[in-house]
């Protein structure tokens, strides 16, 4: 919130030094139907000077007159950005910014839906979505995915012309805590989809009822099942003391594969066990896309270091001092988990998120603490 306001203050100053302004208009439709219209001032076509953290830039707008986006029949822009050579740095930092920001600004709700009965309902109140950014994954991993998604969402009369089911499975496995059900969520809500979410070990949950619920799915929904691997062991490990899920897993494996032509489905399961997973469950057509996620690697570490200490400063050049400081603390978390990795002792992103909310205020404690976290380990 008070980064917020500190950006919309900057925002303002630099509006009443530009002399250039425009209106641009954004008109907001609702499910309901009804629409209302927000209007902003923002700098016009020309040239303008601006102060981003402690550094002078000069931007330029400038208008194509040809060309006009074909989707939205906006005018074709380009924005020039220019300062010094030794400021270059700033760049990153700018357009991360503004890309937070505008997803900030696309933020809707995620709707999770849970079985009740034979339907689906919504469970809880809409949840805030999470900016995908802010699940840091090993390199490549979520562009891989998300690629995936987005090129299956986009292909529904490619699989009806080839008279192909269109379904698409993924599954995440990997040790707790690594960002499995956080990064399915934050996808979810950045297609604006929603979840359905399946508790295959729910009592009174049968072969008839799943199979059923997995073919009436709401619609613009993802179907998520977690601890896919519990619901059959837990069937066997306790069948003495008389509890039994009563999907079976050929029921399971049944459902997964009847989908009605033409309706899309995209499920995705998650494991912290690949191993005891069925070969029959993991293969393509049930599963199309398998992706390891595990421990923090060096490179996500430092990340996640950054984005949560990163974001405090506000680089006037009295700061700079404490940006080298963090840089150098980056390196040291990556130091201690390469080495770490090299004695085979690892940390997850979750028990080095909780490093980072207890030491919210000392980056030097989290440095500390997640040494001391390997120490420990044998
Ligand atoms: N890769 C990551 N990037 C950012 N935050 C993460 C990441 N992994 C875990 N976290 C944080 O740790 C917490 C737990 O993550 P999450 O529930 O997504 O893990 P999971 O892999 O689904 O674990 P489990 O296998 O136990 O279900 C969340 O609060 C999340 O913000
Ligand atoms: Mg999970």
């Amino acid at each position: 919130m008070a980064h917020q306001n500190k950006l919309n203050e900057r925002h303002s100053i630099f509006m009443s030094r530009s002399h250039r302004l425009s209106v641009e208009t954004t008109v907001h439709e609702r499910k309901n139907g009804s629409s209302s219209a927000l209007f902003n001032l923002v700098a016009g076509t020309g040239t303008h000077w601006l102060k981003y953290r402690g550094i002078w830039m000069q931007v330029v707008r400038e208008r194509e007159t040809q060309s006009i986006e074909v989707m939205s029949g906006t005018p074709w822009e380009t924005v020039t950005l220019t300062t010094l050579s030794k400021d270059r740095a700033i760049f990153p930092k700018l357009l991360t910014e503004a890309r937070d920001l505008a997803l900030r600004g696309q933020e809707g709700k995620l709707v999770i839906h849970t079985a009740w009965g034979t339907d689906w309902r919504p469970f809880g109140q809409p949840r805030r979505k999470r900016p995908l950014s802010s699940v840091v994954l090993d390199v490549g991993i979520r562009e891989k995915i998300e690629g995936d998604v987005k090129t299956f969402l986009n292909r529904r009369k490619w699989y009806a012309d080839r008279g192909i089911p269109y379904r698409r499975g993924y599954l995440l496995h990997g040790p707790p805590g690594s960002g499995k059900s956080s990064f399915i969520q934050a996808l979810a809500g950045s297609l604006n989809y929603d979840i359905c979410l399946l508790n295959l070990s729910e009592r009174g949950l049968g072969d008839d009822k799943l199979n059923h619920l997995l073919s009436n799915v709401p619609e613009r929904s993802f179907v998520l099942i977690e601890d896919v691997d519990a619901a059959f062991n837990k069937r066997v490990q306790t069948s003495e003391d008389g509890y039994q899920s009563s999907v079976t897993f050929s029921g399971f494996l049944n459902a997964l594969d009847g989908v009605a032509s033409g309706e899309e489905r995209v499920i995705f399961l998650t494991t912290n066990h690949f191993e005891r997973l069925d070969p029959a469950l993991v293969r393509p057509g049930r599963v199309d896309i398998l992706e390891y996620i595990g421990d923090a690697t060096p490179d996500q570490a430092s990340t996640l270091f950054e984005r949560f200490y990163g974001t405090d400063i506000d680089l006037d050049v009295k700061e700079e001092g404490r940006q080298r400081e963090l840089e150098e603390q980056g390196q040291e978390l990556r130091f201690i988990i390469k080495k770490g990795g090299e004695k085979g002792r690892t940390i997850s992103m979750a028990a080095l998120q909780g490093l980072f909310i207890r030491n919210g205020g000392s980056s030097r404690g989290a440095i500390e603490g997640c040494q001391e976290h390997f120490e420990v380990q044998k």
